[in-house]
């Protein structure tokens, strides 16, 4: 392991905003801060928003410092890149982000019903082969249920057109409530101050002139939700084409 990395998994070990479960404490479904991240670490009864896959927790930081009537939680299984995100939280005192180191497969040992209330995806891996391990999946999205509330929104926002059509037909396949669609978020003047923020994915495909999409639905608890009829074939030759 190179020296920067371990110099940065040392340094996490001192941020109070990170958490890192044990493999034993996800494992189990016991881990100890699972319904009560505000008790014993907001401490202040506002709303919890997740970012999942947050990399270097732009979207978390940046977040909590315009929404201060919020909570925001980064999770990443990746302690390198999330380092970045702890310190500035760390350095600026930022009291409503924090960091949480685990497996999203794991997310329903960390957080308890109705624990949160929105959700951000950003720039996820596009999963083409696999749809179990798309964030975005029915699989995934009926674990979210499993904490988030009811009607709670997702936020996804990709340079993926595959993984922006793909969700938005699951979305529409169970009927759930689409709040706002946009397949070119800066080529139709869609993005707002917040749609904005730029992580460091999207700065790279940004470079590369590929087009930022942005979708945002509710997930409500109604029925089993199903996977979408959808034809990923097309989609394959470009994402080849495209890898960075
Ligand atoms: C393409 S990167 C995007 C990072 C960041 N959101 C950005 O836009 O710069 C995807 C991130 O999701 C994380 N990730 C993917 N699948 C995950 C999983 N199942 N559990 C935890 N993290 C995951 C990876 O570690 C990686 O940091």
């Amino acid at each position: 392991m190179g020296k920067d990395k371990l110099k940065r998994f040392q340094e996490n070990n001192g941020f109070e905003c990170l958490f890192q479960p044990d493999f034993k404490e996800v494992f189990n479904n016991n881990y100890l801060m699972k319904g009560k991240w505000d008790l014993t670490y907001f401490k202040n009864g506002l709303p919890i928003v997740l970012e999942l896959g947050c990399g270097r927790g732009e979207y978390t930081v940046s977040l909590a410092q315009t929404f201060t009537n919020n909570n925001f939680i980064g999770v990443d299984i990746k302690g390198a890149r999330m380092w970045r995100g702890a310190k500035t939280v760390t350095e600026m005192s930022i009291p409503n982000a924090a960091f949480l180191r685990s497996r999203i497969e794991f997310i329903n040992s960390v957080f308890d019903k109705d624990e949160v209330s929105e959700i951000w995806i950003t720039f996820p891996d596009p999963q083409i082969k696999k749809s179990t391990k798309r964030l975005t999946s029915s699989f995934f999205l009926e674990r979210y249920r499993g904490f988030i509330k009811e009607g709670g929104v997702i936020h996804l926002k990709t340079d993926s057109q595959f993984l922006h059509h793909y969700t938005k037909a699951l979305v529409e396949a169970n009927n759930l409530e689409i709040i706002s669609c946009c397949d070119d978020i800066y080529g139709k003047n869609f993005a707002d101050s917040i749609l904005s923020i730029k992580t460091r994915y999207e700065q790279m495909f940004l470079s590369k002139g590929m087009p930022i999409t942005y979708l945002s639905f509710k997930l409500d608890n109604k029925r089993a939700l199903v996977e979408p009829e959808f034809d990923v074939e097309p989609y394959k030759e470009a994402i080849n084409s495209l890898s960075l």
